[in-house]
Order: structure tokens, then sequence, then C-alpha cells
């Protein structure tokens, strides 16, 4: 990760034409990228009331969006351009966490696009972040349009909200185990390790130790 002020952009150009000609890989794996922008910046040490707003719009939209802009809808399309600038306006206030600090070393390793390292990632970190997150994968889940969502029992929304984000990354076609993008049983603890290093590691609302995070990544080896 590289962290710096002249990173910040005097300028940016949000334009869901050039998405049209975009693979369809592509749009799969920078959208799951915004949807984890969006439930990491939601559930990060950091959230606090303005950041939600931005954060639980951003999911709504990308969960109502990222199928159809995947196909090349126009408008659907131009809602996941909001939705990221949306969730980028959120998280860049707050911070991330364990799924983002477990993505970037795939990326070192293997060459793994950022995003597609997200979507193998993300429902089984939500899965182990659930027991610290309070109330908020209710809203997750309603986000997705699950109903019931804020009145059935929190044990059942959390897991409805990790399974709607499951099956999300399943439609798209989003690889599921890491051996997809090259990893190996033999780099588990070097990735652990440095997932554990990752600046994103520390907004995680749950805290992990490095072999915690070994075993999330052979949960989807
Ligand atoms: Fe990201």
């Amino acid at each position: 990760m590289c962290v710096d002020p002249h990173g910040i952009p005097v300028m940016a150009v949000v334009d869901s034409e050039m998405m049209a000609s975009a693979p369809r890989s592509l749009k799969v794996a920078t959208g799951l990228d915004a949807l984890t922008h969006a439930i990491e910046g939601y559930t990060t040490a950091g959230a606090w009331k303005l950041s939600d707003l931005f954060h639980l719009k951003a999911i709504q939209t990308i969960a109502a969006s990222l199928r159809h802009a995947a196909e090349g809808d126009a408008e659907a399309m131009e809602r996941m351009a909001l939705a990221q600038y949306v969730a980028g306006m959120g998280y860049s206030n707050v911070g991330l966490g364990l799924v983002h600090a477990m993505a970037h070393p795939l990326g070192a390793f293997y060459g793994a696009p950022h995003g597609v390292a997200n979507g193998i990632l993300l429902a089984a970190v939500m899965a182990y972040n659930a027991p610290s997150t309070g109330e908020r994968f209710r809203d997750i889940a309603a986000a997705f349009g699950v109903e019931d969502a804020m009145t059935m029992p929190l044990e059942d929304a959390r897991a409805a909200a990790v399974e709607a984000v499951a099956a999300l990354a399943r439609d798209l076609g989003n690889p599921a185990t890491l051996r997809e993008v090259g990893a190996s049983e033999a780099d588990l603890p070097a990735l652990a390790q440095a997932a554990f290093d990752d600046v994103c590691a520390g907004g995680n609302p749950r805290p992990a130790a490095v072999a915690e995070i070994e075993e999330l990544y052979r949960s989807v080896l």
C-alpha cells in the first residue's frame, strides 16, 4: 500500500460510458472492489454517522446494480459509477479492514486483480467479523433487499448479509478460491504475515492474529 497526500487527485472524471468497452471481468472485479469498500467502510473501526450515509447508499446501489452493470446495461453502469464514487468518499475518510489487508498480498504475490481478490475474501471475512459488528449486518442485509432483515434474530440477519454477498460474487462468476489466482498451502503463512502487517488490518472491527488470518485464507483456499 502506498498512501500519500500527493496521491489525491485534483480532479476526477467519473464517466460511466468508459465502462462500456471494458471487458465483463473488469466490470465484475471493480464492482466487487467497490462493494468491499462500502461494506468494510460501513463496519470499520473508525465508521461514524456521516460515513455511514455514504456506505449504506453505496451498498444498496451496488446490490441492485452490479449484476446488470456486468452485462453492460447503461443505466446500471451509471449507478455503479456513482456508487463507487460515493463509497470512496466514505472509506477514504474512515479506513477499511481485513478484506483489503488480505487482498493486497494476493496482488503482490500472484498478480491477482485487486477486485477479484476482494471478491474471493469478502464473504469469509464478513462471517469472521460478524460477532464484532453489532447490528450493522442487519443494515447490510436490508440494503441487499432481505425481507424482515430489521426484525429477524440478529444471528439470522448476519448470516443473510454474508449469504447475500456470497451469492452476488457467485452469480457474477468471480473466482471462489485462492488456488484460482495461484495461491498454494505453502504460501499461507507468508500471506498471513503480510496481511497482518498491512495498513488496512488496523481498521478491522475484529482484531485478528496472524494464525487467525492464515485460517481465513485456508477457508477459501
Ligand atoms: Fe479496494
